[in-house]
């Protein structure tokens, strides 16, 4: 299949054109570079020794989008453009809700003209708010997420379940993400945040970098086996790999589905230091700081479904993740610069 990559050049964008392009498929890439560089593509063309198709381009204009629909053939869209730093979205909500719902209408639109019916969508587990339980079951209720970003996933995945509901003929998956931390086997694509990282791994990779002093846990207070907060984080390449699956179902189904993509483990972030310092040598200082707010005890997800109908399942463990972080961080200590 021919598949238009929006946001691309990102982190998960970047791994699943890999996958894509080493199953068969072909891709094209829209991105405004808004959180990323035209480097991480011509790494995945090395990779891949393929040449991309690459639009540089915000997927919220409609010009810019109907010009890349009317000069290529697309079968299916992957919708990765959005922005996704929680405490910017509390500050800054009217540009998240303006990003991230904008640019779905507008490659809903385009597709709707030019009879594309396959759209994959990145949305979160913070479409769960705060879990009653855990594990995470797709069936499980949605609602009341703890900021702007969330709201956007929760308000993206209605708009696209109404439409597939509208359209007979349309197919959306919708991917409901947990952590995805790692970095391809090459060391030559992987995360590569602005600024300060906000999230647990490429915090921790920057510290062993030297780049920064010390991680800081955010609470050792929760109800936990050592009282630090519990996620399940799954390897991008993992993550990747369910984009292809994705994109093949939605090929001979149609209607919206929503699938978890998690491993189904939840680890620590204790644990995931201790991880980190054992498979990679490397002592990462650490204190313990006082919650972050919006944070819950535990998060992890029943992948399940994604085994039974899409054939999916994660295969790469925490030493992996550990293990492919630290190679692209440390060959890489100033990321994509
Ligand atoms: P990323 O920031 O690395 O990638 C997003 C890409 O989209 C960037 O290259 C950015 O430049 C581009 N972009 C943003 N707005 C755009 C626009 N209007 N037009 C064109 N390009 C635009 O983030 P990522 O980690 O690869 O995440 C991809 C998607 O998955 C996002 O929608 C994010 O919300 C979602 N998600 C990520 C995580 C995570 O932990 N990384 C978890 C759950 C969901
Ligand atoms: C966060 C977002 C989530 C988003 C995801 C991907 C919040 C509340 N949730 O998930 O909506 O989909 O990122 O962008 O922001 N931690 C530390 N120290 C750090 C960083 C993190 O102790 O410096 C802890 C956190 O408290 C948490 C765990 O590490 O227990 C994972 O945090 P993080 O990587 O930010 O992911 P989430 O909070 O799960």
């Amino acid at each position: 299949m021919n598949v238009l990559l929006a946001g691309g050049a990102g982190y998960i964008g970047s791994h699943t054109c890999v996958e894509l392009i080493n199953t068969g498929h072909s891709v094209i890439i829209a991105d405004n570079f808004s959180n990323s560089c035209p480097e991480a593509v011509k790494r995945v063309e090395k990779l891949t020794n393929t040449q991309i198709p690459l639009y540089e381009a915000d997927v919220c204009d409609k010009e810019a989008v109907e010009k890349i629909f009317s000069e290529n053939k697309i079968d299916a869209v992957i919708h990765f453009a959005g922005l996704k730093a929680v405490g910017e979205s509390v500050e800054k909500p009217m540009l998240y809700y303006r990003n991230n719902i904008d640019s779905t209408l507008t490659l809903l639109e385009t597709m709707s003209k030019y009879k594309v019916n396959n759209f994959i969508f990145s949305s979160s587990a913070t479409v769960y708010g705060t879990p009653k339980t855990v594990p995470l079951v797709e069936t499980m209720p949605t609602g009341s997420p703890t900021n702007p970003y969330g709201w956007t996933k929760l308000m993206m995945e209605q708009i696209l379940s109404d439409t597939a509901h509208a359209n007979p003929d349309f197919s959306v998956v919708l991917l409901r993400y947990f952590n995805p931390i790692g970095a391809h086997e090459s060391g030559t694509i992987g995360e590569n945040p602005n600024g300060i990282p906000n999230n647990l791994m490429p915090y921790i990779t920057q510290v062993a970098a030297g780049r920064l002093e010390q991680l800081g846990v955010f609470g050792d207070d929760y109800p936990t086996h050592d009282g630090t907060g519990v996620r399940d984080y799954i390897h991008v390449v993992d993550l990747a790999k369910g984009h292809v699956k994705a994109i093949e179902y939605a090929a001979v189904n149609t209607g919206c589905e929503v699938f978890n993509l998690g491993t189904g483990t939840g680890y620590s972030v204790l644990d995931i230091v201790k991880a980190f310092e054992k498979v990679n040598g490397v002592k990462i200082p650490y204190v313990i700081k006082p919650r972050r707010a919006g944070d819950v005890a535990e998060c992890f997800a029943n992948a399940d479904k994604a085994e039974k109908i899409l054939g999916w399942k994660a295969e790469k463990n925490l030493d992996d993740m550990c293990y492919d972080s630290w190679n692209w961080q440390s060959h890489n200590i100033n990321g994509y610069k």
